[in-house]
């Protein structure tokens, strides 16, 4: 049985059930390395305040090291005996080195420590993510480089509405995720604040330099409440938050493509690599991969509502509640990262049909809007020349005709403006084109969008 960190006070001892449940070795064992970063940078500030002896600074900072490397060398035994992460880490500091190891936790709580573990985690696992989401934007813009004279419909209410360039809906995409970076990017200064020195939540009495280990540590400030650092959890729930949107746009496009490859639409295929098949139907190919990351965002989504009410009844300062923050975030780090990479990976898995996807653009009158505005061109108002192309298309729909079906004398039927430059307009592949204004889909603005995009994920 290890020896407890807080067992001086103790008469009886803890009842093995309540020992499990306390237990946060578990899980928390993943913070080990900033766990043992933490503590040397506390350690050699202690040493640098006379706190402590240098020698022992020196001794305390070979152990820890030593620690980590048999950690990573699966040495250490995570036993459910320990609490903890940091009560396991004192433990083995303990044993190899003695009462000098006893000194590490001078001026310093579990409390400080732990926000200040998961500010580290939290930190790394930001810079991951950005890596990831950069390397999916790219997977997109190649997609849709490499499929740049493709026209598709464009849809609203899932009902083909107008052409759009394949590689400007593809292109969407890379702005949501641009999105994304961005606000992980912009959550970095409200993690990188330095709770230690808060002790378990009046500070202490110790004469820390906070701002040593800070600089230690690569923290751009210090916390300036000790009761709000050691509770705040603000940070953790802005991870979840960011990692909640990104994945509601991974499960988008997911989606898109659970679509696009059915048999109904028949715009792309999945090679095999990405796909899996039935049990029971020999004939099945399923697109089970983006289906799994629409499914995983319901419990990345799941952890930022657990996180949120964990939090919202706490009063000041430190409550054992907050040992919940880990495993919601942990799981949405996995979660998010496995996604990211797998959704990378299949972009490059898919090959559109090109053919498929001109007949579909060909057909259910896409180019409405274009004649009206070619009739707005000609001087009729835009309320009214709606009103005529809805009498033309119901005229074409009900005669199973497309609008460049109609003669010229059809046409002038309607309205006497309508020329013959009119079948210019009523092509379908010609349509993206005239959108030739910042944002459109015209080949020429999405060219540009593709290059920016491509020269800022390659600075
Ligand atoms: N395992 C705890 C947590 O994750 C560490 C802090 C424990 N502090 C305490 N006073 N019990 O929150």
């Amino acid at each position: 049985m290890a020896q407890k960190v807080w067992g001086g006070r103790f008469r009886e001892e803890t009842d093995r059930l309540v020992d499990r449940f306390n237990a946060s070795i578990g899980f928390d064992r993943r913070l080990y390395a900033q766990d043992i970063e933490g503590s040397i940078a506390h350690c050699r500030m202690l040493a640098n305040q006379g706190i402590i002896a240098e020698e022992e600074a020196l001794e305390i900072i070979e152990a820890l090291g030593e620690i980590k490397r048999e950690i990573e060398r699966g040495e250490v035994s995570f036993h459910d005996d320990y609490e903890d992460i940091h009560s396991l880490i004192e433990d083995v500091l303990i044993d190899k080195i003695g009462v000098v190891g006893e000194k590490l936790h001078t001026g310093r709580s579990r409390n400080d420590q732990v926000a200040l573990d998961i500010r580290l985690y939290i930190r790394d696992a930001i810079h991951v993510v950005i890596d990831l989401i950069k390397k999916t934007q790219l997977a997109l813009i190649t997609l849709a480089e490499e499929n740049f004279d493709l026209i598709m419909p464009g849809y609203t209410h899932l009902q083909r509405a107008q052409p759009v360039l394949l590689a400007h809906h593809l292109h969407a995409f890379h702005e949501m995720l641009k999105r994304d970076l961005k606000r992980f990017q912009e959550s970095l200064p409200r993690v990188n604040v330095l709770p230690l020195g808060s002790a378990a939540l009046a500070g202490t009495t110790f004469d820390l330099d906070r701002e040593m280990v800070a600089k230690e540590l690569g923290f751009d400030r210090l916390s300036e409440n000790s009761m709000d650092a050691v509770s705040d959890r603000d940070f953790a729930l802005e991870f979840l938050f960011n990692a909640s949107v990104l994945m509601m746009h991974l499960s988008r496009l997911s989606e898109e493509l659970i679509i696009w490859s059915s048999r109904e639409f028949d715009f792309i295929t999945i090679s095999d690599a990405f796909c899996t098949g039935s049990s029971i139907m020999p004939q099945k190919k399923n697109p089970d991969v983006p289906e799994l990351i629409r499914g995983k965002t319901g419990r990345v989504y799941g952890h930022l509502i657990s996180l949120l009410t964990t939090m919202k009844g706490l009063p000041l300062a430190y409550n054992k509640d907050t040992q919940e923050d880990k495993e919601a975030l942990f799981d949405a780090t996995d979660t998010v990262e496995i996604c990211l990479g797998v959704m990378s990976r299949l972009l490059g898995a898919i090959s559109f049909n090109g053919e498929r996807l001109r007949e579909a653009t060909q057909e259910g009158v896409l180019v409405a809007t274009d004649l009206a505005d070619y009739l707005t061109l000609k001087g009729i108002s835009f309320r009214k020349a709606h009103e005529i192309v809805g009498e033309m298309v119901l005229f074409a729909l009900e005669r199973e005709k497309e609008l460049s079906d109609l003669t010229l004398d059809e046409m002038k039927g309607f309205t006497r403006q309508i020329e013959q430059d009119v079948y210019e307009w009523l092509d379908p592949m010609s349509s993206p084109k005239r959108r030739n204004i910042p944002g459109g889909t015209s080949p020429e603005i999405v060219k540009k969008n593709l290059e920016r995009a491509r020269q800022e994920l390659e600075a």
